[in-house]
């Protein structure tokens, strides 16, 4: 299948594992990829196999914790070439960590204001660009893990259950005004955070893989991007049964705790 590509490109945790798959999915002539992380040299090295593909890219060390700084960056500089297409990719996760001592307070705040607060005020501020020009893609990278929480990482999932329901709440309001949001639901990816995860990972599959099924899904405008389907459907069955079975089930495959 062609995917027709968008021109103006931005990746948020371009430095990670998805973040640069996609990337290197998108880089090719004509197409200029903003790509933001906050490691310089791990940045260059992408945006360079970025630029042998003959993309124009622009790197951005951004701590998107800062929000007055992410604001004032979409404000000043992105508003002069608005991309057509975000992916809102950066992310971390946590879990109860050895012998089950259980989450700690910093790591659960670490998270909420990476997770979440950053990745819906960058949201927030990208939303009033695209309504003037009445043309966007926002593309949230949220997680299987958000259809039922694990009781092996509690707040990370809690994070992407927060992530999908803003996702599709926001789609609902702008769809009328030619902006599409689209909620991204993987399974594993294999990468250091799927590799740091507690618990069996079923139905891994590599970065490259995730960002050709992410980047057809968009071409398509589809509302949830879910992939892989066996773990879809598995994930989708333990949000919809009765909470009691779907803890016991859990519990059967070692996702226990
Ligand atoms: N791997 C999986 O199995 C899986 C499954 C479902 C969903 N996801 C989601 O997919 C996304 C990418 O995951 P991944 O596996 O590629 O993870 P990864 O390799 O650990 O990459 C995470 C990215 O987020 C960036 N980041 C983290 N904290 C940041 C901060 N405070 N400010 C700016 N950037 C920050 C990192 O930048 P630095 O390198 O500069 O720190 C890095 O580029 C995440 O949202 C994750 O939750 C992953």
């Amino acid at each position: 299948m062609t995917v027709q590509i968008p021109k103006t490109i931005l990746i948020t945790g371009a430095t990670g594992e998805l973040g640069q798959a996609l990337a290197l999915y998108y880089a090719a002539p004509d197409v200029h990829l903003f790509l933001q992380g906050r490691q310089q040299d791990k940045l260059e090295q992408v945006a360079t196999r970025c630029r042998l593909r003959e993309a124009k890219v622009t790197v951005v060390i951004l701590e998107l914790t800062d929000i007055v700084a992410l604001q004032q960056w979409v404000n000043h500089t992105l508003s002069l070439d608005i991309p057509d297409l975000v992916i809102a990719n950066a992310g971390i996760n946590i879990n109860h960590g050895t012998a089950q001592r259980g989450e700690q307070w910093a790591e659960i705040d670490a998270l909420l204001d990476v997770n979440i607060k950053a990745t819906f005020a960058l949201v927030n501020a990208l939303v009033p660009l695209f309504r003037a020009r009445g043309l966007g893609q926002l593309a949230l990278i949220s997680s299987l893990a958000a259809y039922y929480g694990l009781p092996v990482t509690p707040s990370y999932c809690a994070s992407k259950a927060a992530i999908k329901v803003y996702g599709e709440a926001m789609r609902g309001w702008l769809a009328d005004e030619g902006i599409h949001i689209n909620v991204v639901m993987p399974g594993y990816i294999d990468s250091p955070m799927a590799e740091a995860m507690p618990g069996p990972k079923p139905f891994m599959i590599t970065a490259e893989a995730a960002a050709q099924k992410i980047a057809h899904g968009l071409a398509k405008n589809h509302a949830r991007i879910t992939f892989p389907l066996p773990l879809n459907i598995g994930t989708w069955w333990l949000m919809v049964l009765p909470a009691s079975w779907s803890q016991l089930i859990l519990k059967k495959l070692h996702y226990g705790g």
